[in-house]
């Protein structure tokens, strides 16, 4: 897969997307969400992806927002099919992505930048990095799911305060609210995140996909979340991966999945 705005790179099972705009800090334009999306759309399908990796060119920004120039002349009809667009191509297609998505926060991760990194079911950044929602200090508010998944990931107060005073934490502070999961040197960054992806790659590939479902839904209000797990634990006893796993296990043996 070739790309103009990202690259798209794999090995042993894990894939690796770099958002690569670094002349304006990896800022989300159209052709780069779109170029994204392809790209995601294109991983979902190929059974030798088992989880994905997504960062920024360069060690100055993970992406610095939504590209302002793009933007700065819409009006509201414009603004809304921009926002609605994003947020499903992109950012609600991450988060229901079935196979795991890890941000590898590097650098600035800012308005649409840590949009897209709370969107990843999990976050590792670079001690270096800087996180913020800096929407109204120009005049507008985060678009694309900021103003939930902020509030979920780090309760209420603290987003309300992050969102409320445009401002930037580091990465130290933002593991501390649970914005990120983890925070590494810059130059073991991607040694890390590859590593937890290792470990993930490593179980079956349904059982992973029917776990980001079930932990979604208690996200949302329109199904039950503990139906959806119900359902979604018993979809993998047909799977022949769960008939591996559990009589590898009987077995005193590694499993092999599929
Ligand atoms: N959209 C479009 N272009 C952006 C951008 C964005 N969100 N963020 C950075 N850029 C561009 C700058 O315009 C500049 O381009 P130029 O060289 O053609 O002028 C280039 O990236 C480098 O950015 P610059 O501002 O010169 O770097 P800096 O080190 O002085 O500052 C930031 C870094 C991240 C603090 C600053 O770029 C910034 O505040 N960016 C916008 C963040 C933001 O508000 N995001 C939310 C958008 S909704």
């Amino acid at each position: 897969m070739t790309f103009d705005n990202i690259l798209v790179d794999q090995q042993d099972k894990i894939a690796l997307i770099t958002i690569n705009r670094p002349t304006k800090l990896n800022a989300l334009n159209r052709d780069t969400i779109q170029e994204l999306h392809l790209a995601f759309s294109h991983l979902e399908k190929d059974p030798s992806t088992r989880v994905v990796l997504l960062t920024g060119s360069g060690e100055k920004a993970f992406v610095a927002g939504a590209d302002i120039a793009e933007f700065a002349h819409f009006d509201e009809n414009a603004a809304a099919k921009l926002a609605r667009k994003g947020q499903e191509t992109l950012f609600h297609f991450i988060e229901n992505f079935p196979k795991p998505v890890i941000a590898v926060i590097n650098g600035f991760a800012l308005g649409g930048g840590l949009e897209l990194a709370m969107a990843a079911h999990v976050r590792i950044a670079a001690q270096s990095a800087k996180m913020g929602l800096p929407e109204v200090s120009l005049g507008v508010i985060p678009g694309y799911g900021g103003t939930q998944r902020l509030a979920r990931l780090t309760g209420k107060g603290k987003a309300m305060e992050m969102i409320l005073s445009a401002g930037m934490i580091a990465a130290d502070e933002a593991c501390k609210w649970g914005l990120v999961n983890q925070v590494v040197s810059q130059e073991d960054l991607l040694s890390v995140s590859k590593k937890m992806a290792g470990k993930m790659a490593r179980n079956a590939s349904p059982a992973l996909a029917a776990a980001i479902k079930a932990v979604n839904a208690g996200y949302r209000h329109d199904v039950d979340g503990y139906e959806v797990e119900i359902a979604a634990f018993a979809h993998c006893f047909s799977t022949p991966d769960f008939k591996e796993g559990t009589q590898a296990f009987l077995e005193k043996r590694p499993p092999k999945f599929q």
